[in-house]
């Protein structure tokens, strides 16, 4: 019987996931902040993981290890959006932001890599997004937390072939979730009234397109294809909107892109 250890289930494409996996039969280890929010089912192991704590990361590997001879998957999905003009954003909630986005992720990278060295192989898969190769307004700090998951991934799935381990980068693009609702952190400065009218309207404008997202299955569905399809593919961009815009991305230029990006969102 194979099994993966999900981060970030409580809501959207991590509780989707659990749900994926659970019905093909997999074991999951379904880890959250608060485990209450997990589901009771036979597969289902509820674990509290806290990615930003160090010492949770490590006592939900331990258990695993003691439980299992064998865990074949191990996916990085906790995450948050924070967002607002750079300039209205504290230093500490960047930090923050990085903390859980890319340094979490990296914490949970190593302790996973620890327990495929020692089995002999496994599958990282990380969920960037589309957000990771483009960007939007006023999300700088979470792009360029998202943009470091891309870089590190990359570079990581290098050496970890070395030890038998895939590395996969999940791009998904907008998805209904608690992301653009519960989970996000805007921080607004209306002292900075320069920013205030292209602020709001980026604003508003991402939330409705967050309302008109994909369904968080279909995220849970790449993750399944990355863990399952044994191939050393890296990149597994979901959704219409993730397809089109990082095709566009490629083809034109950068002056072209901020311009699109600029009246579509901003003005
Ligand atoms: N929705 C989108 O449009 C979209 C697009 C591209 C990428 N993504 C990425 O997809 C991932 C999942 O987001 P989602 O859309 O499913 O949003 P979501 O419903 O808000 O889920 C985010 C999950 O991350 C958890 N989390 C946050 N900080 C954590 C921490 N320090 N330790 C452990 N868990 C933590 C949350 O737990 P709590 O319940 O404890 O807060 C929640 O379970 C994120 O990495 C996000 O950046 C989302």
């Amino acid at each position: 019987m194979s099994a993966v250890l999900i981060t970030g289930c409580s809501s959207g494409i991590g509780a989707a996931t659990v749900q994926w996996f659970l019905a093909r039969g997999w074991t999951v280890y379904a880890t959250a902040r608060q485990p209450q929010s997990l589901p009771h089912h036979p597969l289902c192991r509820p674990l509290a993981m806290d990615v930003d704590d160090p010492a949770s990361v490590r006592a939900a590997f331990e258990l695993v290890g003691h439980e299992l001879p064998r865990l074949d998957a191990v996916v990085n999905n906790a995450g948050y959006g924070l967002s607002g003009s750079f300039e209205s954003i504290s230093e500490e909630a960047i930090r923050r932001q990085f903390e859980t986005n890319v340094f979490g992720l990296m914490r949970v990278s190593r302790a996973a890599l620890a327990q495929f060295r020692a089995q002999g192989g496994g599958v990282l898969v990380n969920v960037a997004s589309m957000g990771g190769r483009l960007s939007f307004p006023f999300y700088a700090p979470y792009h360029a937390s998202k943009w470091a998951v891309e870089g590190f991934s990359e570079s990581l799935a290098f050496e970890a072939a070395e030890i038998g381990v895939r590395v996969k980068l999940i791009e998904p693009g907008a998805i209904r979730t608690d992301f653009y609702g519960r989970s996000a952190e805007f921080v607004h400065d209306p002292a900075l009234s320069a920013y205030n009218a292209a602020v709001e309207r980026s604003t508003s404008r991402m939330q409705a397109v967050g309302g008109k997202g994909s369904d968080p299955a279909l995220v849970a569905a790449a993750i399944w294809q990355a863990c399952t399809d044994g191939s050393e593919r890296l990149r597994y961009p979901v959704g219409p909107d993730a397809r089109l815009l990082l095709g566009l991305r490629r083809w034109i230029s950068d002056r072209r892109y901020l311009r699109l990006m600029r009246q579509r969102l901003m003005r």
